[in-house]
Protein backbone atom coordinates (compact mmCIF):
# COMPACT_ATOMS: atom_id res chain seq x y z
CA UNK A 1 0.00 0.00 0.00
CA UNK A 2 1.72 3.02 -1.04
CA UNK A 3 -1.00 6.18 -0.26
CA UNK A 4 -3.89 5.75 2.39
CA UNK A 5 -7.06 7.74 1.99
CA UNK A 6 -9.80 4.74 2.24
CA UNK A 7 -10.52 1.45 3.27
CA UNK A 8 -9.86 -0.03 -0.13
CA UNK A 9 -6.38 0.70 -0.15
CA UNK A 10 -6.05 -0.98 2.83
CA UNK A 11 -7.05 -4.69 0.68
CA UNK A 12 -8.73 -7.70 2.43
CA UNK A 13 -10.65 -5.71 5.63
CA UNK A 14 -10.31 -9.21 8.03
CA UNK A 15 -6.41 -9.25 7.28
CA UNK A 16 -6.20 -5.37 8.15
CA UNK A 17 -7.68 -6.36 11.69
CA UNK A 18 -6.18 -9.54 12.39
CA UNK A 19 -2.75 -7.18 11.33
CA UNK A 20 -4.19 -4.90 14.07
CA UNK A 21 -4.14 -7.54 17.29
CA UNK A 22 -1.02 -8.90 16.00
CA UNK A 23 0.33 -5.64 16.58
CA UNK A 24 -1.88 -4.89 19.59
CA UNK A 25 0.13 -7.83 20.97
CA UNK A 26 3.44 -6.30 20.22
CA UNK A 27 3.76 -3.35 18.78
CA UNK A 28 7.23 -3.24 18.81
CA UNK A 29 7.12 -6.79 16.21
CA UNK A 30 8.39 -4.31 13.16
CA UNK A 31 10.43 -2.31 14.67
CA UNK A 32 12.96 -3.32 12.54
CA UNK A 33 11.33 -1.95 9.63
CA UNK A 34 11.24 1.30 9.67
CA UNK A 35 15.38 2.05 10.75
CA UNK A 36 16.74 4.86 8.96
CA UNK A 37 12.92 5.52 7.24
CA UNK A 38 11.66 9.00 8.44
CA UNK A 39 7.89 10.21 8.39
CA UNK A 40 7.19 13.61 8.15
CA UNK A 41 3.51 14.67 9.64
CA UNK A 42 2.13 18.37 8.43
CA UNK A 43 -0.50 19.56 10.32
CA UNK A 44 -2.47 22.16 8.69
CA UNK A 45 -4.90 22.19 11.50
CA UNK A 46 -4.99 21.36 15.44
CA UNK A 47 -4.95 17.46 16.53
CA UNK A 48 -4.27 15.91 20.22
CA UNK A 49 -4.99 12.14 19.16
CA UNK A 50 -3.76 11.89 15.75
CA UNK A 51 -0.76 13.90 16.70
CA UNK A 52 0.76 11.69 19.41
CA UNK A 53 -0.94 8.18 18.14
CA UNK A 54 0.72 8.69 14.62
CA UNK A 55 4.15 9.71 15.99
CA UNK A 56 3.84 6.57 18.29
CA UNK A 57 3.14 4.44 15.56
CA UNK A 58 6.25 6.03 13.43
CA UNK A 59 8.21 5.19 17.03
CA UNK A 60 6.95 1.65 17.19
CA UNK A 61 7.99 0.83 13.98
CA UNK A 62 11.47 2.24 14.59
CA UNK A 63 11.21 5.45 12.34
CA UNK A 64 12.30 8.57 12.57
CA UNK A 65 9.51 11.44 12.67
CA UNK A 66 9.28 15.23 11.74
CA UNK A 67 6.50 17.21 13.16
CA UNK A 68 5.22 20.60 11.10
CA UNK A 69 2.59 22.72 12.45
CA UNK A 70 2.38 24.56 9.32
CA UNK A 71 0.58 27.86 11.01
CA UNK A 72 3.26 27.82 14.15
CA UNK A 73 6.57 29.04 12.77
CA UNK A 74 6.55 27.77 8.95
CA UNK A 75 6.01 30.15 6.16
CA UNK A 76 1.96 30.40 5.18
CA UNK A 77 1.29 28.85 2.57
CA UNK A 78 -1.01 29.74 -0.50
CA UNK A 79 -2.49 26.21 -1.25
CA UNK A 80 -4.53 27.48 -4.59
CA UNK A 81 -2.84 27.62 -8.24
CA UNK A 82 -2.79 30.80 -10.13
CA UNK A 83 -3.60 33.09 -7.08
CA UNK A 84 -1.47 36.45 -7.22
CA UNK A 85 0.64 36.37 -4.29
CA UNK A 86 0.26 39.79 -2.92
CA UNK A 87 -0.79 38.70 0.45
CA UNK A 88 0.11 37.48 3.53
CA UNK A 89 1.13 33.99 2.13
CA UNK A 90 5.15 33.83 1.19
CA UNK A 91 5.44 30.33 -0.21
CA UNK A 92 3.12 28.25 -2.32
CA UNK A 93 2.28 24.92 -1.67
CA UNK A 94 3.30 23.50 -5.15
CA UNK A 95 7.30 24.35 -3.92
CA UNK A 96 6.74 23.41 -0.47
CA UNK A 97 5.60 20.32 -1.05
CA UNK A 98 8.44 18.73 -2.87
CA UNK A 99 10.90 20.45 -0.45
CA UNK A 100 9.41 18.76 2.02
CA UNK A 101 9.58 15.47 0.54
CA UNK A 102 13.65 15.61 0.18
CA UNK A 103 13.66 14.99 4.04
CA UNK A 104 11.11 11.86 4.51
CA UNK A 105 10.24 8.44 2.85
CA UNK A 106 6.44 9.26 3.82
CA UNK A 107 3.88 11.91 4.75
CA UNK A 108 1.04 12.38 6.42
CA UNK A 109 -1.41 15.12 5.68
CA UNK A 110 -3.76 16.85 8.51
CA UNK A 111 -5.53 19.45 6.13
CA UNK A 112 -9.27 20.37 7.24
CA UNK A 113 -12.06 21.36 4.92
CA UNK A 114 -12.61 24.97 4.26
CA UNK A 115 -16.40 24.60 3.88
CA UNK A 116 -16.78 27.25 1.48
CA UNK A 117 -16.17 25.52 -1.70
CA UNK A 118 -17.66 21.56 -1.86
CA UNK A 119 -16.02 20.64 -5.14
CA UNK A 120 -13.17 22.19 -4.08
CA UNK A 121 -12.67 20.06 -0.45
CA UNK A 122 -14.30 17.15 -2.21
CA UNK A 123 -11.89 16.47 -4.78
CA UNK A 124 -9.71 16.03 -1.49
CA UNK A 125 -7.47 19.61 -3.90
CA UNK A 126 -4.64 19.40 -0.86
CA UNK A 127 -4.13 16.23 -0.53
CA UNK A 128 -3.65 15.29 -4.27
CA UNK A 129 -1.44 17.71 -4.77
CA UNK A 130 0.67 16.29 -2.00
CA UNK A 131 0.10 13.13 -4.10
CA UNK A 132 1.51 14.44 -7.21
CA UNK A 133 4.08 16.59 -6.44
CA UNK A 134 5.77 14.73 -3.49
CA UNK A 135 7.10 11.28 -5.10
CA UNK A 136 6.50 10.11 -1.25
CA UNK A 137 3.84 7.94 -0.26
CA UNK A 138 0.86 9.69 1.48
CA UNK A 139 -1.52 9.60 3.94
CA UNK A 140 -4.20 11.12 5.22
CA UNK A 141 -4.36 12.17 9.07
CA UNK A 142 -7.88 13.56 8.17
CA UNK A 143 -8.34 15.56 5.12
CA UNK A 144 -11.18 17.41 3.40
CA UNK A 145 -13.77 14.71 3.37
CA UNK A 146 -12.30 11.41 5.29
CA UNK A 147 -10.49 10.41 8.47
CA UNK A 148 -9.60 7.23 7.72
CA UNK A 149 -7.16 6.12 10.67
CA UNK A 150 -9.90 7.00 12.58
CA UNK A 151 -12.51 4.72 11.32
CA UNK A 152 -9.87 2.02 11.27
CA UNK A 153 -9.34 3.05 14.88
CA UNK A 154 -13.49 2.71 15.79
CA UNK A 155 -13.73 -0.65 13.40
CA UNK A 156 -10.48 -1.86 15.96
CA UNK A 157 -13.19 -0.68 18.58
CA UNK A 158 -16.39 -2.17 17.35
CA UNK A 159 -14.67 -5.92 16.93
CA UNK A 160 -12.90 -5.89 20.74
CA UNK A 161 -16.55 -5.36 22.00
CA UNK A 162 -18.52 -7.10 20.30
CA UNK A 163 -19.05 -10.38 21.78
CA UNK A 164 -21.00 -12.35 19.68
CA UNK A 165 -19.76 -14.31 16.74
CA UNK A 166 -23.22 -15.32 15.51
CA UNK A 167 -24.57 -12.07 15.04
CA UNK A 168 -23.71 -8.81 13.38
CA UNK A 169 -23.84 -5.84 15.72
CA UNK A 170 -26.43 -3.03 14.83
CA UNK A 171 -23.89 -0.17 14.50
CA UNK A 172 -25.67 3.96 14.51
CA UNK A 173 -24.16 6.71 13.51
CA UNK A 174 -25.84 9.84 15.13
CA UNK A 175 -26.12 13.50 13.95
CA UNK A 176 -25.83 15.36 17.19
CA UNK A 177 -25.57 19.41 17.84
CA UNK A 178 -22.67 21.53 18.04
CA UNK A 179 -22.74 25.49 17.83
CA UNK A 180 -19.40 25.48 15.40
CA UNK A 181 -19.63 24.29 11.55
CA UNK A 182 -17.60 20.85 11.47
CA UNK A 183 -16.38 19.26 8.39
CA UNK A 184 -17.75 16.00 7.36
CA UNK A 185 -14.71 14.00 7.44
CA UNK A 186 -15.22 11.73 10.36
CA UNK A 187 -18.99 10.54 9.02
CA UNK A 188 -18.17 10.02 6.18
CA UNK A 189 -15.27 7.92 6.93
CA UNK A 190 -16.78 6.21 10.15
CA UNK A 191 -19.99 5.57 7.30
CA UNK A 192 -17.22 4.00 4.45
CA UNK A 193 -15.84 1.67 6.52
CA UNK A 194 -19.24 0.54 8.38
CA UNK A 195 -20.34 -0.41 4.91
CA UNK A 196 -17.15 -2.52 4.55
CA UNK A 197 -17.41 -4.16 7.51
CA UNK A 198 -19.86 -7.37 9.09
CA UNK A 199 -22.09 -4.82 10.35
CA UNK A 200 -25.74 -3.86 10.01
CA UNK A 201 -25.56 -0.04 9.65
CA UNK A 202 -28.20 3.00 10.16
CA UNK A 203 -27.94 6.63 9.93
CA UNK A 204 -29.60 9.24 11.82
CA UNK A 205 -29.81 12.88 11.38
CA UNK A 206 -32.09 16.01 11.09
CA UNK A 207 -33.23 16.34 7.32
CA UNK A 208 -30.92 18.69 5.25
CA UNK A 209 -27.55 16.88 6.79
CA UNK A 210 -27.84 14.06 3.96
CA UNK A 211 -23.98 12.63 3.75
CA UNK A 212 -22.12 12.26 0.31
CA UNK A 213 -23.95 8.77 -1.36
CA UNK A 214 -20.75 7.52 -2.13
CA UNK A 215 -20.11 7.24 1.58
CA UNK A 216 -24.05 6.68 2.38
CA UNK A 217 -23.61 3.51 0.20
CA UNK A 218 -26.24 0.91 1.57
CA UNK A 219 -26.60 2.03 4.96
CA UNK A 220 -30.08 2.57 6.09
CA UNK A 221 -30.79 6.14 6.65
CA UNK A 222 -33.49 6.99 9.32
CA UNK A 223 -34.38 10.55 10.46
CA UNK A 224 -36.15 9.45 13.88
CA UNK A 225 -33.51 9.00 15.71
CA UNK A 226 -35.39 7.02 18.17
CA UNK A 227 -36.28 4.75 15.74
CA UNK A 228 -32.41 4.65 14.48
CA UNK A 229 -31.27 3.64 18.26
CA UNK A 230 -34.09 0.90 18.96
CA UNK A 231 -32.01 -2.03 19.22
CA UNK A 232 -28.38 -0.68 18.76
CA UNK A 233 -25.26 -2.39 20.37
CA UNK A 234 -23.12 0.98 19.14
CA UNK A 235 -23.80 4.33 19.06
CA UNK A 236 -21.59 6.66 17.27
CA UNK A 237 -21.54 10.13 18.01
CA UNK A 238 -20.90 13.42 15.62
CA UNK A 239 -21.75 16.73 14.17
CA UNK A 240 -21.32 17.66 10.83
CA UNK A 241 -21.97 20.82 8.88
CA UNK A 242 -24.45 20.49 5.63
CA UNK A 243 -22.49 18.20 3.41
CA UNK A 244 -25.00 20.48 0.24
CA UNK A 245 -25.70 16.99 -0.72
CA UNK A 246 -29.55 18.30 -1.49
CA UNK A 247 -28.75 22.18 -1.80
CA UNK A 248 -25.27 22.51 -2.62
CA UNK A 249 -25.74 26.35 -1.50
CA UNK A 250 -25.59 24.83 2.39
CA UNK A 251 -22.60 23.06 1.88
CA UNK A 252 -20.72 23.67 5.38
CA UNK A 253 -23.39 25.65 6.77
CA UNK A 254 -25.45 24.87 10.30
CA UNK A 255 -29.22 24.22 9.15
CA UNK A 256 -31.16 24.85 12.69
CA UNK A 257 -29.32 27.27 15.83
CA UNK A 258 -28.18 24.62 18.57
CA UNK A 259 -29.91 25.98 20.62
CA UNK A 260 -33.13 24.30 19.35
CA UNK A 261 -31.72 21.24 17.98
CA UNK A 262 -30.72 19.73 21.94
CA UNK A 263 -32.92 16.46 21.59
CA UNK A 264 -30.77 15.28 19.40
CA UNK A 265 -27.57 15.26 22.28
CA UNK A 266 -27.12 11.45 23.15
CA UNK A 267 -27.86 11.46 26.81
CA UNK A 268 -29.23 8.56 29.38
CA UNK A 269 -32.33 8.46 27.79
CA UNK A 270 -31.42 8.04 24.25
CA UNK A 271 -29.22 5.56 25.67
CA UNK A 272 -32.29 3.67 26.62
CA UNK A 273 -33.65 3.28 23.62
CA UNK A 274 -30.63 0.94 22.76
CA UNK A 275 -29.83 -2.21 23.70
CA UNK A 276 -27.71 -1.40 26.04
CA UNK A 277 -25.58 -0.04 23.56
CA UNK A 278 -21.71 0.88 23.51
CA UNK A 279 -21.37 4.94 23.17
CA UNK A 280 -18.34 6.22 20.33
CA UNK A 281 -17.38 9.87 19.94
CA UNK A 282 -13.60 9.90 17.99
CA UNK A 283 -13.09 13.23 20.53
CA UNK A 284 -12.13 16.17 21.05
CA UNK A 285 -16.19 16.11 22.13
CA UNK A 286 -18.41 19.31 23.46
CA UNK A 287 -19.97 17.60 26.71
CA UNK A 288 -23.51 18.08 27.04
CA UNK A 289 -23.75 19.38 23.38
CA UNK A 290 -23.16 15.90 21.55
CA UNK A 291 -23.24 13.89 24.71
CA UNK A 292 -23.98 14.45 28.61
CA UNK A 293 -21.51 13.42 31.30
CA UNK A 294 -23.03 10.35 32.24
CA UNK A 295 -22.82 8.48 29.15
CA UNK A 296 -19.64 9.73 28.15
CA UNK A 297 -18.31 8.76 31.91
CA UNK A 298 -20.18 5.15 31.92
CA UNK A 299 -18.96 1.94 31.62
CA UNK A 300 -20.61 1.80 28.37
CA UNK A 301 -18.16 4.21 26.99
CA UNK A 302 -15.62 3.01 24.42
CA UNK A 303 -14.15 6.77 23.68
CA UNK A 304 -11.12 6.09 25.83
CA UNK A 305 -10.31 2.28 23.59
CA UNK A 306 -11.25 4.11 20.54
CA UNK A 307 -8.41 6.62 21.33
CA UNK A 308 -5.63 4.21 22.06
CA UNK A 309 -6.72 2.14 19.00
CA UNK A 310 -5.06 5.30 17.07
CA UNK A 311 -1.93 3.68 17.70
CA UNK A 312 -2.55 0.58 16.18
CA UNK A 313 -4.69 1.58 13.27
CA UNK A 314 -1.67 3.84 12.40
CA UNK A 315 1.00 1.46 13.19
CA UNK A 316 -0.76 -1.16 10.56
CA UNK A 317 -0.89 1.71 7.79
CA UNK A 318 2.84 2.89 8.30
CA UNK A 319 4.03 -0.64 8.51
CA UNK A 320 2.12 -0.99 5.23
CA UNK A 321 3.36 1.60 3.30
CA UNK A 322 6.82 1.03 4.63
CA UNK A 323 6.81 -2.43 3.06
CA UNK A 324 5.81 -1.16 0.04
CA UNK A 325 9.09 1.19 -0.31
N1 LIG B 1 -9.96 12.14 16.73
C1 LIG B 1 -8.97 12.95 16.33
O1 LIG B 1 -8.54 12.95 15.18
O2 LIG B 1 -8.44 13.72 17.33
P1 LIG B 1 -7.45 14.94 17.08
O3 LIG B 1 -8.21 15.97 16.28
O4 LIG B 1 -7.10 15.44 18.47
O5 LIG B 1 -6.26 14.46 16.33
Amino acid sequence: MRNFLHVQDLGDLKLALAEAQEIKKDRYKYVELGRNKTALLVFFNNSLRTRLSTQKAALNLGMNVIVLDVNAGAWKLETERGVIMDGDKSEHLLEAIPVMACYCDMIGIRSFAGLTDREYDYAETVYNQFVKYSGKPVFAMETATVHPLQAFADLITIEEHWKNSQLRPKVVLTWAPHPKSLPQAVPNSFAEWMNAADVDFVITHPEGYELDPKFVGDARVEYDQKKAFEGADFIYAKNWSCPGVTRPADYGKILHDYHTMTHWTVDAEHMSWTNNAKFMHCLPVRRNMIVTDDVIEAPTSLVIPEAANREISATVVLKRILQSL
